[in-house]
């Protein structure tokens, strides 16, 4: 059962942690597929149709996911359970929005380019490289809280 199908007395951080980190594994599969199109020299131009198919699946994983965690206890609990912790909360939530609009600005990119330029292709590939770290940031991130959360039950670690 989910977090979000829990009330919240159920749900504990370490069920939180446990989510948060199966749920981040299955985002990781789409941004592996995006990364593995990327810098392939001797693929030429394939790369760039791969990419026209990866970029928009991402695109929707990722709407779909931060969805699920906005409704869902990582957002909704941990602030109010772990007031320490609701200001980093807070700015990762809000940066789902621009991740979203940037992979979108990235799929027109893809989907706009033709007969493009070796200069063209090398923004494209530093452009998308981008994105791919600001996800991969953006979910430690999370993860790095969630299991922030899980140690304060326990006194603080050491
Ligand atoms: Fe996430």
């Amino acid at each position: 059962m989910s977090t979000e199908q829990k009330t919240n007395t159920e749900i504990t951080p370490e069920a939180i942690m446990d989510e948060t980190l199966s749920k981040h594994h299955g985002c990781m599969w789409v941004l592996a597929e995006v990364e593995a199109c990327l810098d392939q020299p001797d693929k030429e131009g394939m790369w760039v149709e791969e990419l026209r198919d990866a970029l928009p699946r991402l695109g929707v994983q990722m709407r779909r996911h931060f969805k699920e965690e906005e409704g869902g206890a990582l957002y909704r609990k941990l602030p109010t359970t772990h007031p320490r912790l609701a200001t980093r909360l807070e700015k990762l939530e809000n940066e789902h929005a621009l991740i979203l609009e940037r992979i979108d600005g990235a799929v027109e990119r893809v989907t706009r380019l033709k007969n493009a330029q070796p200069y063209e292709l090398r923004e494209l590939n530093a452009h998308v490289q981008m994105l791919v770290a600001m996800i991969q940031r953006h979910e430690a991130a999370e993860n790095e809280l969630v299991i922030e959360a899980h140690w304060a039950e326990f006194g603080g670690g050491d």
